[in-house]
């Protein structure tokens, strides 16, 4: 054969080639297609079996249970007594508990023994001659302690106070008319005063110069009140107890 007429049957053979190509590969497309259809239709078709079973009965959320096998089978009295005494019994531990919590918190917040211990003081009087002053330390503060002679007391019992920035007169005062106890706290800003000083014969307070009397009421000066007069008490002759 000639060379011309073989170039010419590979270029017809080739142009085929190129024809066929595309429909062999939509064929192949299509039984792909196919196959996935059939096997798409078999797993729809199965269906699950549940190893519980199926409920057939087509139940209410509504339904109320029964409790009947919970109720007691004692009478009601028996169960009312039982509950009556369990109420009762919790109170009664509540309130024996709560009584002890507030005791020991009572307990805890008194005072200790050694405050308690200077909440008295006892001065036996026998020491203190008359016409003169002791000072004494109570819960702090001084105390001054003065044994009037008798023109002393006479001198305050006959003042007129009523005029006084505090009117106050000496019979309310002191328990005996002999024994003057009060406080050594100027009522002014609070220092303390010097005995037997004074315009009036009884105490002067040097820091802004209050004068107070034989019986501690103030007669001149920035102070506005006597000064105090604690509790106190004689509990025997002779005896003295502040506090
Ligand atoms: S503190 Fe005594 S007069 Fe002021």
């Amino acid at each position: 054969m000639p060379p011309l007429a073989s170039s010419a049957s590979t270029t017809l053979l080739r142009a085929c080639t190129r024809q066929a190509l595309p429909s062999a590969r939509t064929a192949v497309t299509a039984v792909s297609l196919q196959r996935r259809a059939r096997s798409s239709e078999a797993s729809t078709g199965s269906s699950f079996e549940s190893p519980f079973g199926r409920s057939t009965e087509n139940q209410s959320t509504l339904k109320i249970p029964s409790f009947k096998k919970y109720l007691s089978k004692n009478g009601e009295t028996t169960n009312k007594v039982f509950s009556y005494f369990m109420a009762g019994s919790m109170g009664l531990v509540t309130a024996v508990g709560a009584k002890a919590t507030v005791h020991d918190f009572l307990v805890n917040m008194s005072a200790s023994a050694d405050v308690l211990a200077q909440a008295k003081v006892e001065v036996a009087l026998n020491a203190i001659p008359e016409g003169k002053n002791v000072i004494i330390k109570w819960r702090g503060k001084p105390v001054f302690i003065r044994h009037r002679t008798a023109a002393e007391i006479q001198e305050a019992e006959e003042t007129k106070w009523e005029g006084f920035r505090d009117p106050q007169p000496d019979s309310d005062r002191v328990k005996k008319p002999e024994w003057l106890v009060m406080l050594g706290v100027c009522t002014h800003l609070g220092c303390v005063p010097i005995g037997e000083a004074g315009d009036y014969g009884g105490w002067f307070c040097p820091c802004h110069g209050s004068h107070y009397d034989i019986s501690g009421r103030v007669r001149r000066g920035p102070a506005p009140l006597n000064l105090e007069v604690p509790a106190y008490d004689f509990p025997a002759d002779g005896t003295l107890v502040i506090g």
